[in-house]
């Protein structure tokens, strides 16, 4: 009997390396365990053998059934990998590089940013940030900026029509909403919510009624920095914005302070700059930010001690500086989403 057994499973494991499809699985079967298969056979054949010989003959059947079920079992896990296979399609190697996705580069705004706030942290500046939807108080009026200045204006200025101000939890009384028309709304946000010493630089999107046109967008970014501490002074001015132009535009560039206005800071300037490194406009001063001492106005409406405190300001364009650095003469370019120009950054 045991010889009779040991041909069955001999029969089923040289089948098994040839077997291939479900139907021949299932032909294997029959052949072995059907009505007339082999391994029936011989379990039938214990109906003649005699009590004492039934007990010994049952182990070994027993033993053959589960060396034939663990055979079946890789057969048929076999069968059902190439039956998923065949369903996939042809194999694919997850490890090669795939032909078609080009892999995409970060904005030139995006870089210039990065590259501006990087410098600045070298001084010792931290990154603040605020909404984009602002009150009119901390865009202007915490500003030192009157109601009758022209950037109050309806021609200026984006406000923000009632319905939408009755949703907004930024809401305070009656208060007028706008999109903040520069990012020196973040000065004030921090002056309220932190204690001087402080050196922050706060980048982000601002918005102005401007007609667009190559150098004017509705739409721009700027870069604020403030630096609130103990005699703060000219001198510091000069030397953090001195810093900022060499590392941006190379250690050969030249800076000016020329006399301006703003309202939130005492005195105020236009930074000009000159570089051998800008192309056709090496020879000329070029006008690349605001900036001036904070007014002790607006250190008192931010409720610092104006005998105690002071601070330097100062806010640039990040799109003038990127057209500058790229030679960029167009600040549509960064809007249009042309691919052509968006990969010379790449
Ligand atoms: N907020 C000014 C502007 O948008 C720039 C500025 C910032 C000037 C800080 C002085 C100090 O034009």
């Amino acid at each position: 009997m045991q010889s009779q057994l040991d041909s069955a499973l001999k029969e089923a494991a040289d089948a098994a390396g040839q077997i291939r499809t479900r139907a021949e699985l299932e032909a294997l079967k029959a052949r072995l365990v059907g009505p007339n298969g082999s391994l029936t056979l011989v379990m039938r054949g214990m109906a003649t053998l005699s009590k004492e010989e039934r007990p010994a003959a049952g182990k070994m059947v027993n033993a053959a059934k589960a060396q034939l079920d663990e055979i079946l079992a890789t057969v048929s896990a076999r069968v059902e990998q190439a039956e998923l296979a065949a369903l996939l399609g042809p194999t694919i190697d997850p490890s090669l590089a795939s032909p078609d996705v080009a892999s995409g580069s970060l904005h030139p705004l995006t870089r210039t940013r990065e590259r501006i706030l990087a410098t600045f942290r070298k001084l010792g500046f931290v990154i603040a940030e605020g909404p984009e939807v602002e009150t009119e108080w901390h865009c202007f009026d915490a500003l030192n900026t009157p109601a009758d200045h022209p950037a109050r204006d309806m021609q200026d200025t984006f406000y923000l029509p009632k319905s939408f101000r009755s949703i907004d939890a930024l809401r305070k009384g009656d208060e007028d909403l706008l999109l903040r028309t520069h990012t020196s709304s973040v000065q004030v946000r921090t002056m309220l919510s932190r204690k001087p010493p402080l050196r922050i630089v706060a980048p982000g999107r601002c918005f102005r009624r401007d007609a667009v046109d190559a150098t004017h967008s509705a739409n721009f970014h700027q870069v604020e920095g403030l630096w609130v501490d103990r005699h703060v002074t000219l001198a510091d001015l000069r030397g953090v914005l001195d810093f900022f132009v060499k590392e941006t535009f190379g250690p050969e560039a030249e800076t000016r302070l020329r006399p301006s206005f703003f309202p939130f800071t005492e005195p105020s300037f236009e930074m000009d700059i000159r570089s051998p490194n800008l192309g056709r406009l090496s020879d000329r001063w070029l006008e690349v930010l605001g900036c001036g001492l904070v007014d002790p106005k607006v250190l008192e409406s931010c409720g610092l001690d104006a005998t105690e405190w002071s601070g330097l300001a100062f806010g640039l364009g990040l799109e003038r500086i990127a057209m500058l650095v790229h030679g960029i003469d167009d600040i549509r370019h960064f809007y249009a989403n042309d691919l052509r120009f968006l990969r010379q950054f790449a």
